[in-house]
C-alpha cells in the first residue's frame, strides 16, 4: 500500500492498482500548489465529514475521474447524489466489502456541517483492511475517544494509524499519542496541522514527544509517499 499525502488531511492511497483519495483539499491549500489537482487518480473518494477543508476538491476530482464513486456516511451521499456524483454511503459501525479490501466507518467525535449550512451527517473515521492483510486506521478530524479502545477488539492488528495532531479544532499531539496506545499501533502518520495559523505546531518538538515514548511518527512532506 502506497500513502502519499497531499497536504492538511487529504490523501492517496494506492493499494494494488485501485486509487483512493481520502478528504480531497488541495485547492484551498497554498501549501499544496505542488499537487497537480488535474493528475489525481481516484477510482474511490473517501470523505470523513462535510467540512470544506474535507471536501473542496470532490467535484474537481470527480469531473477528471468520472467513474470514481464516493463513500462516506448517508447524509453527504445524499447530498452529492443531487449534484448527480454517485457513492455509497456507509453509517458508524458499518462495514462493506469493496474490490481494495474491507471498509468500515468508525465513530469520530467532532462536527459535520456542509459550507452551505447543509446537515452533513455525524462525522466519522475509516479502518481500511486490504486483502494483502495491511488495517489502516484513518481517523479523520476527532477529538481522543474511548471508541478508539474498540478497534484493537475488532482488528487484529493496525499497521498504521493516521491521526490528527494540529489541536485546536481536533485533538492535538499529546492526545494523539494516547491515542496511538488506545488503537494499539505506535506507528501514526501525523496530519491536520500547519495548513492554518491555529493549528500550527513546531515538528521537532513533536518528533521527539513521539520518540519520547517509544512511538514513530510519520511527518512526510507534502507529495511525499510511504509504503506499507
Ligand atoms: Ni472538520
Ligand atoms: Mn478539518
Amino acid at each position: 500500500m502506497e500513502i502519499t499525502f497531499l497536504g492538511h488531511a487529504s490523501l492517496h492511497i494506492k493499494i494494488e492498482e485501485i486509487n483512493l483519495v481520502v478528504d480531497p483539499f488541495i485547492s484551498g491549500n497554498p501549501k499544496a500548489e505542488g499537487i497537480d489537482l488535474n493528475s489525481i487518480e481516484a477510482d474511490y473518494i473517501l470523505v470523513t465529514h462535510a467540512h470544506r477543508d474535507h471536501i473542496l476538491d470532490i467535484e474537481a476530482i470527480v469531473k477528471n475521474n468520472p467513474e470514481a464513486k464516493l463513500i462516506s456516511n448517508y447524509e453527504i451521499i445524499q447530498w452529492y447524489d443531487k449534484k448527480g456524483i454517485q457513492g455509497h454511503p456507509l453509517n458508524h459501525g458499518g462495514k462493506k466489502n469493496f474490490d481494495f479490501g474491507i471498509l468500515k466507518y468508525v465513530n469520530a467525535i467532532h462536527s459535520s456541517v456542509f459550507p452551505d449550512g447543509s446537515n452533513g451527517g455525524n462525522p466519522g473515521g475509516f479502518v481500511i483492511s486490504t486483502t494483502h492483510d495491511k488495517t489502516v486506521y484513518i481517523a479523520g478530524d476527532t477529538a481522543l475517544t474511548m471508541d478508539m479502545k474498540l478497534l484493537p477488539l475488532m482488528f487484529d492488528k493496525i499497521d498504521l494509524a493516521i491521526l490528527p495532531i494540529g489541536d485546536n479544532f481536533t485533538m492535538g499531539y499529546e492526545d494523539a499519542a494516547l491515542a496511538s496506545d488506545f488503537v494499539k499501533c505506535d506507528k501514526v502518520l501525523g496530519y491536520h496541522y500547519n495548513t492554518f495559523p491555529p493549528i500550527t505546531l513546531n515538528k521537532e518538538e513533536v518528533l521527539n514527544y513521539f520518540k519520547n515514548k517509544g512511538k514513530e511518527l510519520l511527518l512526510p512532506k507534502i507529495g511525499e509517499s510511504i509504503f506499507i
